[in-house]
């Protein structure tokens, strides 16, 4: 069987004073078998994880560079996440291909930098709105992980989220049978890409996910746990979010 996985995008938000967040998710019921990812903005990294210190919260980066360091203005290079506290790295997010052109190509330089780098690796894919009303959404995210998913001995480091982007940050979620759908093609595609190791590589859900949704979310087959934007911000919507993955 996979991990399960809770991992938190905070995306451009939080200061200092959101690390109260990470001490009353530590406050609340223990989630056993569950392990929690929280990936906050670059600049509070190295603070978040001196403040966990050897609590059971994983910190992570939101991106990095594919290469290993050199002239690129304003960029992090995986090794300077993990000096600064970090364990595992977004890649691939929507909002990076959109804001910053990331291509599929980029993508899997990252996964490789970064699994050199000795990073846990959540490689994101997902379909835009137009894709998914045109129904071509497992060839969408068959063909990004065709070409941002490399050849690795390190399957085990490897995390695949699908985000659907119209259901990021929208409310809307696909129905259980289309994430089904998905995330059986994902299974299929990680097990001919890792062989049996394939099968313990974790898929988790993101897009919307709520406290409201999680349960059901979770109880869909291959589903392994969710990337969660919004509703990570706050232990009072994260915590039952973790709650219903460890109940699942
Ligand atoms: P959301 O974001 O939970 O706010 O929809 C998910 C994500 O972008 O990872």
């Amino acid at each position: 069987m996979p991990r399960k996985i809770a991992a938190g995008n905070w995306k451009m938000h939080g200061d200092g004073a959101s690390l109260a967040e990470i001490d009353a998710l530590l406050d609340a019921q223990p989630a056993p078998g569950v392990d929690i990812v929280i990936c906050p903005p670059a600049t509070l990294i190295h603070r978040m994880a001196s403040h966990i210190g050897a609590r059971p919260i994983a910190v992570g980066g939101q991106s990095c560079h594919a290469a290993a360091k050199g002239a690129h203005t304003g960029d992090i290079a995986a090794s300077m996440l993990v000096e600064a506290g970090a364990t595992h790295v977004i890649l691939g997010h929507s909002e990076r291909r959109a804001d910053h052109g990331e291509s599929d190509a980029m993508i899997r330089a990252q996964v490789e930098t970064a699994l050199a780098a000795g990073l846990n690796v959540i490689l994101c894919v997902g379909e835009t709105e137009a894709q998914y009303k045109a129904g071509i959404t497992q060839d969408i995210v068959s063909d990004q992980l065709a070409q941002a998913l490399p050849q690795t001995d390190m399957p085990a480091r490897i995390t695949i989220a699908y985000e659907p982007v119209w259901a990021i940050g929208t409310g809307l979620v696909p129905q259980d049978h289309e994430i089904a759908a998905v995330h059986a093609t994902i299974r299929a595609i990680s097990l001919r890409a890792f062989g049996t190791a394939g099968a313990e590589v974790a898929i988790l859900y993101g897009g919307s996910v709520k406290p409201e949704n999680a349960a059901a979310i979770f109880a869909i087959a291959n589903v392994d746990g969710a990337l969660v934007g919004g509703a990570s911000l706050s232990a009072a919507a994260f915590s039952p979010i973790i709650a219903a993955l460890a109940n699942a």
